[in-house]
């Protein structure tokens, strides 16, 4: 289980995008440095809008970067509530066009099973992620990597996701073994109802988000007051 080595609270949800933005174009700056292609895996829900919006006004080496999906909800393309659409809406709403071809959404309109599969002969031609940006629900699960749910200990390294309890009930996730083996992840969390599960993560319960390895947390004053934290 990882510690909590790397962790910031920020004043407010606004100040966390800005700093999370930074650290993103660093390790992407830092990575091309090193290679040719930066791969970024991209979170859903709703508090990396911020992060992304700010990033799509960046001066990035767009045409080295490629971005893919942490995981995506199964709904039918376009669906208001899909993760691409949050993407699409934030972090390519400057310049879609410019953008799209670099940019690989899962087609979990496709089912579970099907588009598992489909993800991950789409990503085994690398061995992973440079950044993976992540969310985290309220009981500590990340991406669709649920606790107690099946999915969580499936090896593979695109899974299909049923009976999650967050709606919709099928997904398309990353597997916990692509998760682990990115090269930097970064997790954004804000407002009161993470209390709980970064308490509990404070105090040494493992919950998925805290089960991948050293994660880049970056916490809003919200999602991290009140918890207490047993040195
Ligand atoms: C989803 C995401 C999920 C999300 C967390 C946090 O499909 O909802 O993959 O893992 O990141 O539930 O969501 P919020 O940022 O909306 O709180």
């Amino acid at each position: 289980m990882s510690s909590l080595l790397h962790y910031c609270v920020f004043e407010n949800s606004d100040q966390l995008a800005e700093a999370a933005a930074d650290f993103v174009q660093r390790e992407i700056n830092n990575c091309l440095k090193q290679q040719a292609c930066c791969r970024i895996a991209l979170p859903g829900g709703n508090t990396p809008a911020g992060c992304l919006k700010k990033l799509s006004a960046r001066k990035l080496p767009w045409q080295s970067i490629k971005w893919f999906m942490g995981d995506e909800r199964c709904l039918p393309e376009g669906h208001a509530e899909r993760n691409d659409t949050m993407i699409r809406t934030s972090l390519f709403a400057q310049d879609a066009d410019k953008y799209q071809h670099f940019f690989y959404p899962i087609s979990a309109e496709k089912g579970p099973e099907k588009a598992a599969q489909e993800y991950a002969d789409r990503i085994h031609s690398f061995d992973a992620f440079d950044i993976i940006l992540l969310g985290m629900g309220e009981d500590g699960h990340t991406a669709s990597l649920f606790p107690d749910n099946q999915a969580l200990t499936d090896k593979h390294a695109v899974v299909p996701v049923f009976d999650a309890p967050k709606p919709p009930p099928e997904r398309v996730s990353l597997g916990l073994p692509t998760l682990q083996s990115a090269r930097c992840r970064i997790v954004l969390v804000t407002g009161k109802g993470k209390n709980e599960a970064l308490n509990k993560i404070k105090n040494g319960k493992q919950l998925p988000v805290n089960c991948i390895g050293e994660n880049h947390w970056f916490v809003d004053k919200e999602a991290d007051a009140g918890s207490d934290y047993c040195v």
